[in-house]
């Protein structure tokens, strides 16, 4: 259930992203940015349903989306960086969060928060993380929606290790999952090589 969304422009501004060398502020701004870009491909299949409006001219057939009123669950905090971008495409999503965050002994995914609006079984959710590494928050993140009565779930990361999609694909086979890229492997220390080193601390700016 992976797609590997290699448009150009996600290609090469993930390249900028990479690089020790990029700022927080551009960091920030270009996650933004393929966050939007991304979501584009994510929602490719989402139905539509036709309704009646008036135009300057004439009264006409026209298509809306069905489902307009999802769910963005960024996990905190990385995730908190493509949220911006889910909203500007839809405006009228809700925010859910879950604070998860890797021990860094064990690289066990730990709860410490979520707030989730009470119909999550009826609305589609896009949880979003820039960083599938071990793949333990991801998958944690989905149990617990799933946990919470979510049917329509989808997973929308920018980076992954090949460890991490293997254990959501073992964990989740139901769910979608979208990266930009699949990177090489992970390092002693559970980061993604090539990567972009640390997400959360490249946006907060906390080295
Ligand atoms: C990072 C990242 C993911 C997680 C990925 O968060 O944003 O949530 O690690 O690693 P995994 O696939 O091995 O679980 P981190 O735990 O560093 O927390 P932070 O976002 O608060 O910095
Ligand atoms: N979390 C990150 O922020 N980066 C990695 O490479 C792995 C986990």
């Amino acid at each position: 259930m992976i797609t590997e969304i290699k448009h150009p422009l996600i290609q090469h501004k993930l390249t900028v992203m990479r690089k020790k060398e990029t700022s927080t502020k551009d960091f920030r701004e270009i996650l933004e940015e393929i966050a939007m870009l991304m979501v584009y491909e994510v929602t490719r299949d989402f139905e539509l349903k036709e309704v009646e409006i008036e135009t300057p001219i004439t009264r006409c057939k026209s298509k809306v989306l069905v489902d307009e009123n999802i769910i963005i669950v960024p996990i905190l905090r990385a995730g908190l960086g493509m949220t911006s971008g889910l909203l500007k495409m839809f405006p009228k999503a809700s925010v859910g969060h879950i604070g998860l965050y890797r021990d860094p002994k064990t690289l066990q995914p730990v709860e410490y928060y979520c707030k989730m609006p009470s119909d999550i079984d009826k609305r589609t959710m896009i949880v979003v993380d820039p960083m599938l590494a071990t793949g333990g928050s991801s998958s944690a993140a989905l149990t617990l929606l799933k946990q919470k009565g979510a049917k329509k779930i989808i997973l929308m990361c920018l980076v992954a290790a090949p460890k991490g999609v293997e254990v959501v694909e073992r964990d989740h086979p139901d769910i979608p999952v979208y990266v930009a890229s699949v990177d090489e492997k992970l390092n002693d220390h559970a980061y993604i090589v090539p990567g972009l080193g640390d997400a959360g601390d490249r946006i907060f700016g906390t080295f």
